[in-house]
């Protein structure tokens, strides 16, 4: 339940406040304080989200989608509208000025004109920045090609944070050992759960990263690993998952990775069902959409933290939102 989050963070809301204004391009861009904060927030927005209800009053985002979503879209909306927002969609490139040629830098000085903030997802990594460039008004980035999904990041940890809340202690008694089954130079989410968890590195004992026939060359970029294990993340590396499952508390589990304008499935025989030979009380994320790796026979096991993981993005992104367009401290007197 959030409540027990609320009373493990002590508040301080000096932190939520340098939000205001900012953009949001990757995970490891705010300190773990504010993360904590942050997730303050949204354990008390998810507690009580009618008190919620009016901050962004007035306000319009502008959600720009030219790659498919189902959860960052609709959750992003979702969230602004639940704070009393208005919104303006483009789920299609093609319907834009883009199709004619326009440049992104003309299309973000429109943003400035018609909205308040900017949510962008695109497959080219380089787009949130060409727009961040132009923008007077604050940019969330919702993924970029296979560069970064920090939102996500930001609603894995919220899920972690809530199913063990001691873990957000700067030395927590019982560290967890979280394996990842994915390619953290290949996919938006590895690389943004990977970076925010870093900002936490005592949180986990150890993370591995589960993977197959992929050389161990391309499972990093260059010098991401170096920089992950720099903060004090432990990282192992495994290709037997039958050998790890067992001692694993956080599975994290992927197959997707957009590509250009498709995407490829990496680890295809990594799959995870109920009979898997998992802890009794492991929890599993993904953060979907799910292939054949995840099973819907765990959909209704207590393994099952990817569909609270997917609710709580919700309240994640409203916190962040909140604070990003209104000032935090009339968010946090709310409260
Ligand atoms: N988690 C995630 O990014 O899902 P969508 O692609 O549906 O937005």
């Amino acid at each position: 339940h959030p409540k027990a989050l609320l009373r493990a963070i002590q508040e301080d809301g000096d932190y939520l406040v340098k939000l205001s204004a900012q953009h949001i391009i990757a995970a490891d861009q705010l300190d773990a304080e504010t993360m904590k904060q942050l997730f303050r927030l949204a354990a008390k927005i998810e507690s009580n989200p009618r008190r919620f209800s009016s901050p962004l009053q007035g306000k319009i985002l502008i959600s720009a989608f030219y790659e498919p979503s189902t959860r960052t879209r609709l959750s992003f909306e979702s969230a602004w509208h639940r704070l009393g927002g208005d919104i303006m969609s483009i789920t299609d490139r093609s319907t834009t000025g883009l199709a004619k040629g326009e440049c992104l830098s003309d299309v973000a000085e429109m943003f400035n004109n018609y909205g308040d903030c900017v949510v962008l997802r695109d497959n080219n990594e380089e787009s949130i920045y060409e727009t961040m460039d132009s923008l007077r008004i604050p940019i969330v980035n919702a993924g970029n090609g296979l560069d970064e999904h920090p939102t996500q990041a930001m609603a894995d940890m919220y899920a972690i944070f809530k199913w063990k809340p001691e873990l957000v202690q700067e030395k927590p008694e019982n560290p967890i050992r979280v394996g990842v089954i994915g390619v953290p130079n290949k996919m938006r989410t590895v690389r943004s759960l990977l970076k925010c968890m870093s900002l936490f590195p005592n949180m986990a004992s150890e993370v591995v990263i589960i993977h197959d026939e992929t050389s161990e060359a391309d499972l990093f970029g260059e010098g991401q690993r170096e920089e992950l294990e720099k903060r004090g993340l432990k990282i192992t590396l495994t290709e037997d998952m039958e050998e790890v499952l067992p001692t694993l508390d956080v599975i994290y589990i992927n197959a997707i990775s957009w590509e250009g304008d498709t995407f490829n499935r990496y680890g295809n025989k990594f799959q995870l069902s109920a009979s898997s030979n998992l802890k009794p009380d492991a929890i599993i994320l993904h953060p979907l959409a799910r292939g054949e790796e995840l099973s819907t026979d765990l959909d209704h096991t207590s393994h099952n933290w990817y569909f609270s993981q997917a609710r709580g993005a919700v309240f994640v992104r409203m916190a962040l939102l909140t604070c990003m367009v209104e000032r935090a401290e009339r968010v946090i007197d709310v409260v």
